[in-house]
């Protein structure tokens, strides 16, 4: 089981099956989908998403649907912990929030807040971010969490059409080193 986690504005619940609906609908959307995949790939399916929803739980990773404290029955978005290749320590940030909710810091404050836990918690080394060269908020957004430009691997595909995708990393060292522990 995945902790329900909690940042000043928002709660992060563990994915589950309710919050399926929602997903797909966020998945439907071509403007969320806009740097990641075609409307319609069946990689984003229902189906698919439900697949891999829960299969890395046991390790401690996997989604979070996030809501805001003030309205907790509006899914928001989603952030994740998911493996990052085959090596059991390698692991990618994931986030994703419905348009309406854009430009208001919850995808920051989420994902720093998993951060915490991954660095902390979970004392995971490093941790990456895989994103489209071209999506400037998701560049962003990385780069304001502390991540810093990693190699590209060729193989890493991203979009539609396909380019390479821009990777990005954070080790735990780089994170202690931005989140002193409060004196
Ligand atoms: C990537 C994505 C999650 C970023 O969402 P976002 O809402 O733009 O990101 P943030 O939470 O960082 O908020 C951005 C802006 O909110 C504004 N903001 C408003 N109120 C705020 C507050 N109380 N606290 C912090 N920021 C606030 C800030 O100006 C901030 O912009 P800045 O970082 O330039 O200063 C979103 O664009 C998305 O879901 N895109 C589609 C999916 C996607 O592409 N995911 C990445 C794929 S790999």
């Amino acid at each position: 089981m995945l902790p329900e986690l909690e940042s000043e504005r928002l709660l992060l619940r563990p994915r589950s099956l309710g919050d399926l609906d929602a997903i797909a609908e966020m998945n439907a959307d071509p403007e969320v989908m806009k740097h990641i995949a075609a409307i319609g790939d069946p990689a984003m399916s229902r189906e698919a998403v439900t697949a891999r929803s829960f299969s890395h739980v046991d390790r401690g990773l996997g989604y979070w649907s996030v809501f805001a404290k003030a309205e907790p029955e509006i899914f928001l978005g989603y952030v994740g912990l998911i493996p990052d290749g085959d090596a059991a320590d390698d692991v990618q940030l994931s986030y994703r929030f419905t348009v309406s909710s854009w430009g208001q810091g919850y995808a920051r404050e989420a994902a720093a807040r998993l951060l915490r836990h991954g660095f902390g918690t979970l004392a995971l080394p490093s941790i990456a971010v895989t994103t489209h060269p071209l999506n400037p908020s998701s560049l962003r957004l990385a780069e304001r969490l502390g991540f810093r430009p990693a190699p590209l691997d060729p193989a890493m595909l991203i979009g539609h059409p396909a380019v390479i995708a821009t990777r990005f990393r954070l080790t735990g060292e780089m994170w202690r080193g931005l989140n002193p522990p409060a004196a």
